[in-house]
């Protein structure tokens, strides 16, 4: 193991522990319909909170990333394709165009007969090549009777509260839709307590997401919901979990496909099961943001408006933080060890609202590392790893919602700098005390 990893998971560790110690007790959760967790055990502040701006932390020396390893992921340096695609961070690297742009949507109806899908691992970022990533524990994901299966065991080790978690996984699209429809035919794995089987447009920053979410608790009611601008690593007290929606199906939607639909638009979103409106939102009457719109120069309404990826996941909320396990129903049934959840998905329809903006050629001009070539690539600071964490990392052994119910503390970007922030602070702490222990006994002495 590399020593990066090795340091990064006795700090993981550190934090983990931190965490079961603080874990707050149960509160009145049950008598309020807020259906958030309980806020996260360690208060953060909004300096920790904020992603180091300019800074791709562990780039030896810090800052940008230099012009041979252009890309920012993770912290991390790269000319590898994969860390100029998703998630790459256009502030911390060499330019803002060294990342690859957001793939612009496009029109596809796919039956998962032979759908182009890659593991984040292997996915090379050109959008012409893959419709669809694993973004973590690919092997939990298969294609069987054209149906994309998406699987949820349990975990090998428990979780962060000492409980017995189950692993899932989100298939995301390789683009970024702005509006539009989007239809899945879906057969929900929630058939326990606890498991979410989730269909959700989400941009991970700024946050904005609208969503299809079937709990275990009740896997007879669909629940709707949207945020905006809420990134992962915000406070949960500042994410506003007020727009859920929860609409009785009287009908099991773990037993048998149905189709889901969202149909999200510049002034309106729909929710649609079976082709029947569950549910709709007008921009007009959401919430307004502070600030004017300049592209309308009316005041912002806090509605989802940026480009975001299709995605369909499996998680097990049912073990985790009492706020989400009171929400996704609680114990999940694991008595069975080799028990498996499943959420399955026969074909999804993308009808963009901004369709067929393509330019053929990957990444467009003026976007990505100087030099594209085939590798081997350059990671200054690390070994040339073929296998390296770009998205499928350790972190997801313990951490795997797709939520914004994930808690601060769950976001990877943050952790190990929780870690090292925690790690330092005791060592400041005992140094001092050492120190003033031996001018006291000098005192005494001399
Ligand atoms: C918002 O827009 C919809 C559709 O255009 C309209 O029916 C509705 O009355 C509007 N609501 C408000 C508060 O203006
Ligand atoms: C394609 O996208 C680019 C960049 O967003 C834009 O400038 C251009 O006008 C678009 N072209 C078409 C045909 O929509
Ligand atoms: C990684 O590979 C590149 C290209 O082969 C090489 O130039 C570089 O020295 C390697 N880096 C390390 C840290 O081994």
């Amino acid at each position: 193991m590399a020593p990066h990893l090795i340091v990064g998971r006795i700090l993981l560790l550190t934090l983990l522990l931190t965490r079961a110690q603080s874990e707050p007790a149960a509160s009145s959760l049950s008598t309020t319909v807020n259906l958030a967790p309980l806020p996260a055990p360690i208060a953060p502040t909004a300096a920790m909170l904020k992603p180091l701006e300019g800074s791709c932390r562990y780039h030896p020396g810090g800052g940008t990333c230099p012009e041979n390893a252009p890309c920012c992921l993770n912290g991390y340096c790269s000319d590898d394709p994969r860390y100029c695609s998703t998630g790459c961070e256009p502030k911390n690297s060499w330019k803002e165009s060294s990342c690859f742009p957001q793939a612009f949507c496009s029109n596809i109806h796919e039956d998962f007969h032979q759908p182009k899908l890659a593991s984040s691992k292997t996915f090379n970022g050109n959008p012409y090549q893959y419709d669809f990533t694993t973004d973590y524990n690919a092997e939990s994901v298969s294609i069987q009777d054209s149906k994309l299966k998406i699987s949820m065991k349990l975990d090998r080790i428990p979780n962060s509260y000492g409980r017995p978690q189950g692993l899932g996984s989100v298939v995301s699209t390789t683009r970024f839709m702005q509006y539009g429809k989007v239809k899945a035919r879906i057969k929900t794995g929630s058939s326990s307590p606890g498991v979410v089987s989730a269909f959700i447009i989400r941009n991970e920053d700024p946050g904005d997401e609208i969503d299809f979410e079937v709990v275990g608790r009740d896997p007879t009611e669909a629940q709707t919901n949207f945020y905006y601008r809420t990134p992962p690593d915000m406070p949960t007290d500042l994410i506003d979990y007020s727009n859920t929606g929860k609409q009785p199906l009287n009908t099991n939607t773990a037993l048998d496909f149905h189709d889901y639909e969202i149909e999200w638009m510049p002034e309106y979103i729909l929710w649609k099961v079976d082709d029947k409106v569950i549910r709709h939102v007008f921009r007009n009457e959401t919430k307004d943001d502070v600030g004017i719109d300049p592209a309308t120069d009316h005041i912002r309404k806090r509605y989802p408006s940026s480009p975001a990826r299709i995605q369909f996941g499996i998680w097990d909320g049912g073990q985790g933080s009492e706020g989400t396990a009171a929400w996704a129903g609680t114990p999940t049934d694991w008595s069975k060890p080799d028990q498996k959840y499943e959420i399955q998905v026969d074909y999804v329809d993308i009808q963009c609202y901004y369709p067929g903006n393509e330019t053929q050629t990957w990444p467009p001009a003026g976007y990505g590392p100087t030099k594209i070539h085939d590798g081997p690539y350059f990671t200054p600071g690390q070994d040339n790893r073929s296998d390296h964490d770009t998205g499928d990392s350790l972190y997801n052994e313990q951490e795997n919602g797709v939520h914004p119910y994930v808690a601060f503390y769950k976001n990877p970007k943050l952790m190990i700098p929780t870690g090292c922030l925690m790690g330092l602070a005791l060592v400041v702490v005992g140094t001092v005390e050492v120190v003033r222990r031996r001018r006291l006994s000098k005192v005494r002495w001399s």
